[in-house]
């Protein structure tokens, strides 16, 4: 088959083509008439669609196929996956799913990102992008003033907060390194001391990956707990720094537990690494965003104080997967940790910033244009206003838990997390553990709403994360009557 012919049958309709610049040119001419009326379908859904669409297990058969010789074309492939995300889409950006901390994409940022994929535009240094990294140094300024740190904060974009939980506790290693007077980015770790790492129970398991990563591994994190529930017991986390005698040590605080919602004590904690030897890593993944309303400030006051600190975007800062941003006291110790240099690259003396040497990814995506353009677009206030929705939604939804006899409140609700658990009376504790699982199951089989069990000590709990601007007080209303009605299916 000539050169002509492959590229005519990959266009799909029997036409012969001089290139395949050519083809793809008039394919994309075709593709913006066919986008315009799928993206307004996919957007204007939303509100509409369940959070998972029922059967879809079984209309997700139809990917497994041999891969095709010669393609359908991008209109009917397009089509192909429009169909199929209509017979198994998950409405993960709508307004019922309150699994993991899943935000929503304000309308801004969804425009910008898509912007992003269109032009293509890579962030991994000045040359090749100006656009691309100085929005991304402007976006980050934005964020430290949105989240009242210290401007002089180096910062990056990664893909989430377990990646930015990798930079800031990779720059911890690199600062543990040095102050052992070795240099861990050439040496290695092998043959080192054990780097002592002290937190609490609310660790979330990002971290313990990244530790894993890093080469200090999971089991060797030291977590000093006083309850079930994974609170800090500061006293013996006190007694353990002073044991180290000096030694660097590296103390990760807490701002956000996944299940409740609570803090660990942030200004206690970082007056006790102070007195002692520590570099400072909070994650914040969503909690960061209690320093954006007056109402709930006090969680994370003292976290400018950290070493390190990480930030997630497409939780509560409602831009598209994938966002996150690590924000660390000295770009050296990034800059040292991530060096990248080959001679076709951008040099390490250039005065131009080059990205992808102080974080750890080289060729990046644009995340920057979603959140300069949503902090453009909404400014401080409006962002002020998404996190207090999701905060009247949480007390809305835990009325309604408390209102309804079969249901029990299992914590407080100081943020934006609900703890409850389906309760019908005359069970034990076990009993309900296992009734509970059993319905976290039927719940997600259901597909009105998307929300996922998890444990508070020992005990079984449905745990809702409201962190969308999507949601209204019915969509709650409505979740606490479902979880009732599929509840007593399972009496
Ligand atoms: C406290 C905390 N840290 C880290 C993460 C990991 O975030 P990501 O999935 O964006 O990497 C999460 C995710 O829920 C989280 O809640």
């Amino acid at each position: 088959m000539s050169r002509q012919q492959i590229a005519g049958v990959a266009a799909g309709q029997g036409e012969t083509h001089d290139s395949i610049g050519e083809q793809f040119r008039g394919e994309i001419e075709n593709l913006i008439v066919q986008l315009q009326t799928a993206l307004a379908d996919a957007i204007r859904g939303m509100d509409e669609r369940p959070a998972l669409t029922k059967g879809a297990e079984a209309a997700l058969e139809v990917l497994k196929e041999p891969l095709p010789d010669s393609g359908c074309g991008a209109q009917q492939s397009i089509e192909k996956l429009l169909e199929i995300n209509a017979r198994a889409a998950a409405n993960t950006g709508g307004p019922k799913c309150f699994h993991f901390i899943i935000g929503g994409n304000t309308p801004a940022s969804m425009a910008a990102d898509l912007l992003a994929t269109a032009y293509e535009t890579v962030t991994y240094t000045w040359v090749v992008s100006p656009v691309g990294v100085q929005m991304e140094l402007q976006a980050l300024d934005w964020l430290k003033e949105l989240f009242g740190l210290p401007s002089s904060m180096a910062g990056i974009m990664v893909t989430g907060a377990t990646m930015a939980n990798f930079v800031g506790l990779a720059s911890a290693r690199q600062w543990w390194g040095e102050q052992h007077g070795f240099d861990i980015s050439e040496t290695g770790i092998a043959g080192k001391p054990q780097m002592p790492v002290l937190t609490s129970g609310f660790v979330h398991a990002s971290t313990l990956k990244v530790l894993a990563l890093l080469g200090i591994g999971r089991s060797n994190v030291q977590q000093f707990c006083r309850d079930d529930f994974g609170r800090l017991d500061i006293d013996a986390m006190q007694r353990a720094l002073e044991d180290l005698d000096g030694q660097p040590a590296v103390v990760i605080v807490n701002a956000g537990e996944v299940n409740s919602g609570e803090f660990d004590p942030v200004n206690d904690m970082i007056n006790l690494a102070r007195k002692h030897n520590c570099w400072v890593h909070v994650d914040g993944a969503f909690g960061l965003f209690a320093r954006v309303s007056p109402r709930i400030a006090h969680f994370a006051e003292g976290v400018e104080r950290a070493d390190s600190i990480t930030v997630d975007g497409h939780k509560w800062l409602n831009v598209p997967f994938d966002s996150g941003y690590a924000f660390v006291r000295d770009i050296g110790l990034m800059a040292r940790a991530f060096r990248y240099s080959a001679d076709y690259l951008s040099s390490e003396h250039d005065s131009r910033p080059t990205l992808g040497a102080i974080g750890p990814e080289s060729s990046r995506r644009a995340r920057s244009f979603a959140v300069w353009a949503t902090l453009k677009a909404y400014g401080r206030a409006g962002h002020r206003r998404i996190v207090e929705h999701c905060l009247d939604i949480a007390q809305h939804f835990a009325a309604q838990v408390r209102q309804q006899d079969m249901l029990e409140l299992m914590a407080d609700v100081p943020l934006n997390i609900v703890a409850f658990r389906f309760n019908p009376g005359g069970l034990s504790d076990e009993e309900l553990d296992k009734l509970n699982q059993q319905l976290g199951e039927v719940v997600i089989a259901d597909g009105r709403f998307m929300a996922g069990t998890s444990r508070i000590g020992k005990r079984t709990i449905f745990r809702p994360a409201f962190s969308n601007w999507r949601t209204r007080n019915r969509d709650v209303e409505e979740f606490a009557d479902v979880v009732v009605e599929l509840g007593k299916s399972l009496l």
